[in-house]
């Protein structure tokens, strides 16, 4: 029986080419993209359970914090005016990640940087000077409209430039700047809610243009990616980039693959359409389903509300931020630990492992908020060493998704979608996450309210669907040339009564098997 989901054969390519000093800085600033994503997602959370900022903005969320503690816990922020403050940002989001899609095939991946990090600095303004709450709503679309571009471009980036053996690592580069970004942000929350006279939410939001600033200066010194190039018809300027981004002179038979690629690509006039055709099958379903799956992990709950939740179970609000300062830091270690292994042991692993490593600590945490905390929410005394056993798991839990579904996200898309419908297709990966962030966003405090700690064993059943759907349905690429990627569909048990044997030949294979210059043959059916 071949190994469920399992692709072990390779296409028994090799493509010359080292990690080059060059293609490693380019990849460390292009990643950088990732900031303005994680800066965001970090300091929304810190924000929301600061009380001056809610006594400006969101005044029945304060008074209802205000008054007497012993009412119930679960139901202390369910406010929708909060929620989507949290959530009109991935509303936005999603909207430009579809705009993204033609920027980034037309105009190359750098433009969408561009883009990304110039909204994200208007956004951030707005936000820093807020006087209503129309202006924090206004300001959030803008830095919505900038993640969309930045999410929707840097990951296709990183991974065209990487050499295809280090992809996995160079890729997480982007997840490892969201969890940094989201950790800057948690640490600056901290002492921001600290400063006297309670403006210290205006540095908090203000201080995106930081990283707004590093993403649009680093897109404008960034080169283009050859593929990208070749797709604008760049030829030669795309040759000489590719050979100094490999480091070798002998870049022949990739440079013919990726013109291949290219070619094929030109035919298809309608990316969008094309995604329905039956040999995309597996794509348009990992597009989908993997970001739907990583939101359905539950980690924004942590990411977003930690300090909130930190609260709810009994932290005094200084407490709450310090634990999502650690959640933090846990988050940005295995995220590191991703970057070591993704390449060795494969993204299938990954995936499996951080599954049952998340199961276990949602199944711990609603057992623990549950016992002490009831379904009244109120849970009288609670001892210090048990809040302190919740924010373990917690952060057990945060590492489990860290060095899994995080990077995994968002590396495994960008590496399977054949160029002619690359950009459209990362599009809705980032638009059906962003949905889902919304979604999770919106819902989860109101959630809290009603769900009370069930609401752990909610994401806990997603988490078993999504490991069975690893399991049976996607294949291993670490290892393989992006612009081969077509043989895992092939070769998989599944997916290949949707993808035959005609289907994304490249050049090389077109020379082995059915003679040269035929490079338009894999799309006769476009
Ligand atoms: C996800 C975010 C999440 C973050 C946490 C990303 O991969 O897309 O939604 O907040 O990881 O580190």
């Amino acid at each position: 029986m071949p190994a469920a989901g399992g692709f072990d054969k390779g296409t028994g390519k090799v493509y010359p080419g080292n990690l080059t000093p060059f293609v490693t800085v380019t990849c460390i600033v292009a990643a950088m993209g990732g900031l303005i994503f994680g800066y965001d997602i970090g300091i929304s959370g810190g924000v929301t359970s600061m009380a001056p900022f809610l006594k400006k903005f969101f005044h029945s969320v304060y008074d209802k914090q205000q008054a007497n503690k012993s009412t119930n816990q679960y139901c202390q922020y369910d406010s929708e005016t909060l929620t989507l403050f949290t959530s009109s940002l991935y509303l936005a989001a999603l909207l430009s990640s579809l705009v993204a899609s033609t920027v980034t095939r037309k105009f190359g991946r750098k433009l969408s940087m561009l883009f990304g990090g110039v909204l994200f600095l208007a956004g951030g303004l707005i936000n820093g000077f807020a006087k209503a709450v129309w202006m924090l709503i206004l300001g959030r679309i803008l830095l919505g409209f900038g993640i969309g571009f930045a999410n929707q471009s840097v990951p296709l980036y990183l991974s065209e430039m990487a050499p295809y053996k280090f992809r996995g690592a160079l890729n997480i580069g982007f997840q490892l700047s969201i969890t940094v970004g989201i950790l800057i942000a948690n640490v600056l929350n901290y002492f921001f809610a600290k400063i006297k006279g309670g403006w210290g939410w205006r540095l908090s939001l203000g201080g995106a243009i930081v990283p707004a600033l590093i993403i649009t200066v680093g897109s404008l010194v960034l080169p283009d990616t050859p593929n990208s190039m070749i797709e604008r018809g760049e030829h030669n300027e795309a040759k000489r980039k590719l050979k100094r981004v490999r480091g070798v002179d002998d870049v022949d038979e990739e440079f013919d693959d990726l013109v291949a690629a290219s070619e094929a690509s030109r035919l298809v006039e309608h990316p969008w359409r094309n995604l329905l055709k039956r040999k995309y099958r597996p794509h348009l379903t990992v597009a989908i389903l993997i970001p739907f799956f990583q939101q359905l992990t539950g980690i924004n709950v942590i990411m977003f509300y930690a300090p909130v939740l930190f609260n709810t179970i009994g932290f005094a609000s200084d407490a709450s931020l310090m634990s999502a300062v650690i959640t933090g830091i846990v988050n940005v270690g295995a995220t590191i630990v991703s970057i070591r292994y993704v390449d060795k042991v494969g993204r299938r692993f990954l995936f499996l492992e951080g599954g049952i490593q998340m199961l276990i600590c949602q199944i711990a945490v609603a057992a623990f908020i549950g016992a002490k905390f009831g379904v009244d929410g109120n849970p009288g005394d609670l001892p210090k060493w048990y809040a302190i056993v919740v924010v373990l798991f917690i952060c057990i839990y945060v590492a489990g998704f860290a060095w899994s579904w995080g990077p995994l996200g968002w590396l495994v898309p960008s590496e399977i979608f054949p160029l002619e419908i690359r950009s459209a297709a990362q599009s809705i990966n980032v638009s059906v996450n962003m949905f889902f962030t919304f979604v999770v966003a919106q819902i989860f405090l109101t959630m809290l309210c009603h769900f009370k700690f069930g609401l752990f064993l909610f994401f806990a059943f997603f988490v078993i669907v999504m490991s069975i759907f690893i399991y049976f349905f996607m294949p291993e690429t670490k290892g393989i040339p992006i612009e081969e990627m077509g043989q895992v569909w092939k070769t998989h048990w599944y997916w290949s009564r949707f993808v035959g044997p005609d289907d994304f030949v490249s050049a090389g294979n077109l020379e082995m098997g059915r003679g040269k210059g035929n490079a338009t043959l894999p799309v006769k059916d476009v």
